[in-house]
Order: C-alpha cells, then sequence, then structure tokens
C-alpha cells in the first residue's frame, strides 16, 4: 500500500473510532459531557438552537482546540451540522482578539468583556464565511450565528470529518494549488478579506475541491495587518506546495497578482 493510501485509511480509522465512541454515549451522558465543559449561558445558547430548529441533535466532538470546540451535529432534516463553539473561559484567547477587531472598520464600537467579545468573534467567523462563499471561495455554508456558537455545513461524511491537507497531502497538487491562489485573488478582491491563518492545517479536500476554513481571524482588506498577514498566507500556501513539487508562483509575484488592480 502506498504511504499516501495507508494515511488515508488510518486517518479515516481514527474517525471512525472517535464517531463510534461518540455514538455510544447515550443522550444522557452525553448531555452531562456537554454540561461540564460549557458555562450556563454557553448551554443555554445550545439550548435556544436547538429551539429554533437549527440544531436537532449535538453528537460527537470532531475537534477540541484551545479556544474552540467543533462538534458533528444534525439539523431537522438529518443533514450533518458542524457545531463551533467558542470556550468563554481563554484568557489568553480574549488578549489575542483583540488585535484582530480592533482596527477592522466592520467591527466598531465593540464592548470589551470577554463575553462579547468572542460573540463578535464568533460574528466575525460567520461573517467571514459568508463574504467568502459570496466570493465564489469554497467554505464551509455558513447556517447560523449567537453568542459564542457558530452553525455551518459539515466538511465529511456521517460525523467523520475530511482530514486537512496536512494529515492527507492532495492528490492533484497542482491543480490545487492553482484553485488556491483563486481563492486568495477572490478573497482580497471580491470578499475585500485576508485569511490570516492560511496553511495546510486549514484546508480539506472535499468533493475534489479544495475547502478553506478557520476564517474567525480574517480581516478587512482596510485593516492595519491585512497586508502583514496576505503576505504570511502566501508564503505558507507557498512553502506547503513546492514541498510537493508544485512550481510555485514567487511569493512578491502572488502578492501582485491578489492585490493588484
Ligand atoms: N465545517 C466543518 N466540518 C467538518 N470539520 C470541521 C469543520 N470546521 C472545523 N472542522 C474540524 O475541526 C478542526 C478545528 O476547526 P478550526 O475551525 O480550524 O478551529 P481551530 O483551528 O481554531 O481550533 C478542523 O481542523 C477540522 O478538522
Ligand atoms: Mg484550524
Amino acid at each position: 500500500m502506498s504511504r499516501r493510501a495507508h494515511e488515508r485509511l488510518s486517518h479515516r480509522e481514527k474517525a471512525v473510532e472517535r464517531r463510534d465512541r461518540m455514538l455510544i454515549h447515550d443522550k444522557s451522558s452525553e448531555r452531562a459531557t456537554i454540561e461540564e465543559v460549557f458555562d450556563q449561558k454557553t448551554r443555554m445558547v445550545i439550548f435556544n438552537l436547538m429551539n429554533d430548529g437549527v440544531i436537532y441533535e449535538l453528537n460527537g466532538v470532531v475537534s477540541s482546540g484551545k479556544e474552540a470546540r467543533v462538534y458533528w451535529g444534525k439539523n431537522k432534516e438529518g443533514s450533518d451540522i458542524a457545531v463551533k463553539i467558542y470556550l468563554t473561559s481563554s484568557a489568553e484567547f480574549k488578549k489575542g482578539m483583540h488585535k484582530y477587531i480592533e482596527g477592522d472598520p466592520r467591527f466598531k464600537d465593540v464592548k470589551h468583556d470577554t463575553r462579547s467579545l468572542i460573540a463578535v468573534w464568533a460574528q466575525k467567523e460567520f461573517r467571514n464565511l459568508r463574504e467568502a462563499e459570496d466570493a465564489k471561495v469554497n467554505v464551509p455554508k455558513p447556517i447560523a450565528v449567537k453568542s459564542n456558537v457558530v452553525v455551518m455545513e459539515f466538511i465529511g461524511e456521517n460525523g467523520v470529518n475530511m482530514p486537512s491537507l496536512k494529515e492527507q497531502a492532495p492528490t492533484n497538487p497542482d491543480k490545487v494549488y492553482k484553485t488556491i491562489v483563486t481563492y486568495l485573488k477572490r478573497l482580497y478582491k471580491k470578499a475585500k478579506i485576508v485569511h490570516g491563518d492560511l496553511s495546510e492545517y486549514n484546508i480539506m479536500m472535499w468533493k475534489g475541491k479544495p475547502v478553506v476554513f478557520d476564517v474567525s481571524q480574517s480581516v478587512s482588506i482596510q485593516h492595519p495587518l491585512a497586508d502583514f498577514m496576505l503576505k504570511r498566507d502566501i508564503a505558507n500556501v507557498n512553502r506547503f506546495f513546492s514541498r510537493l513539487n508544485v512550481k510555485v508562483i514567487p511569493i512578491e509575484e502572488l502578492y501582485k497578482l491578489v492585490v493588484g488592480k
């Protein structure tokens, strides 16, 4: 078996195992897990989203990061959804958020307590997803946002999310690179935002095309850090794809291509 096929298999095995583990939980113990992790207000937000019919079922954890957890859930129609819940307890996160919110003309007059900041952060992710989608960049379709919770399309099947490019390199890197270059241009010129954390960690392959996600830190192109963030994104993308032997566009040239008139 090729290394790539092996990697693919082991990712799926792990994901399926994780999914099955989650499904063993009966409803009451799943609820208990959620109650331990989240504060009263967050539980109310999820409860409200359930009452609104946005979330029908909240199943296993897909990812448990420092700042957010991503759950696999289902909507009323039985389709998979991803539910990203920002943790309200991370003090470091709060410090980090400021620099991306301040200076973005879309988010003036923001209150500075942690819960309000995180709500703005979640709003920002939702709005960035929508703006990217409108610019024809392939992203998880945004479904709803409420306080610190963002609901979006689930990238994967039956609770098994697709691996990131980091976990599984694409079989057609030249084509994927070209598509990512197109997405960089569309994000800048049409959506007028810069991703800011673009790398193999935040791109998955789905239905033959790359999907870009994790856009909470993305900023307006008018933000003072936008230029720095764009250059970093370009450098990350070029580094990853040149390792896969793609003839990448030199950084300066690509930068001009993205921002050029
Ligand atoms: N819409 C989605 N569908 C499926 N899996 C997702 C989705 N959004 C995120 N994930 C999974 O959760 C992980 C973390 O999500 P991400 O948005 O990158 O948050 P962060 O990196 O800030 O923790 C991703 O690497 C991916 O595996
Ligand atoms: Mg990420």
